[in-house]
């Protein structure tokens, strides 16, 4: 696939995110599609569950590279890995793949930035730097795709100490948002010091492959 790099590494910059394309034909989409779809259903290899993580989303336990190491070599097949590599100039690897299924109701995680250090709190959270996820949303019914996280364009690059102010500027018409959608076409790739929140889920429950990728483990 021909990928304006330039394009993609200042979007990746200046708005905090990228869509990042994926051929949904080719084997390696098909196959976790197919997987994800199954465990969504329930159908769940031996020793593996979906553990409640928080009020509305499970988490597929206990390890997700072992359930089917295709899934972490997904991010390495599509190119998201290498062009993490070309981005940040050092080889970054998965610490954490995580498959979890958010469900109808409310939304399990409101506005927030993974790495944050506000004024009442004693010290920071989060990963210093701040690390870059990938998340895949795959359209697991082939139904209209849902929207499923709201990012705030170019929030990474602003900051207010004040976690009141902060988390309430995403919520006004003062700073461009995106919501990001159930896709078999491309990956999120973001830092995670954006502001993001995750939408409500309406109907079946929308299932998310996350890494993270870090320098040294
Ligand atoms: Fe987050």
């Amino acid at each position: 696939m021909e990928l304006n790099k330039k394009e993609l590494f200042a979007n990746l910059h200046f708005e905090g995110f990228i869509l990042y394309p994926v051929d949904s034909k080719s084997e390696i989409v098909t196959h976790c599609v197919s997987q994800i779809k199954a465990i969504s259903e329930g159908e769940i290899k031996d020793g593996y569950q979906l553990e409640k993580h928080l009020e509305f989303s499970s988490n597929l336990r206990p390890s997700v590279k072992d359930y089917d190491p295709k899934f972490e070599e997904f991010y390495s097949e599509i190119g998201v890995t290498s062009f993490l590599e070309d981005y940040l100039n050092y080889e970054p690897k998965i610490s954490t793949l995580q498959l979890r299924g958010a469900y109808s109701g409310s939304s399990y995680l409101s506005w927030h930035r993974d790495t944050h250090f506000y004024s009442n709190a004693e010290e920071p959270s989060g990963n210093i730097p701040p690390i870059f996820k990938s998340i895949f949303y795959p359209n697991l019914h082939g139904s209209d795709p849902r929207d499923t996280l709201h990012v705030s364009n170019g929030s990474h690059l602003r900051y207010f100490k004040n976690k009141n102010t902060d988390l309430l500027l995403p919520r006004t018409p003062l700073f461009k948002r995106t919501k990001v959608s159930e896709s078999n076409d491309y990956v999120l790739v973001f830092n995670t010091s954006i502001l993001h929140a995750v939408l409500p889920v309406k109907g079946l429950p929308i299932f998310r492959m996350i890494a993270s990728f870090v320098g040294d483990i």
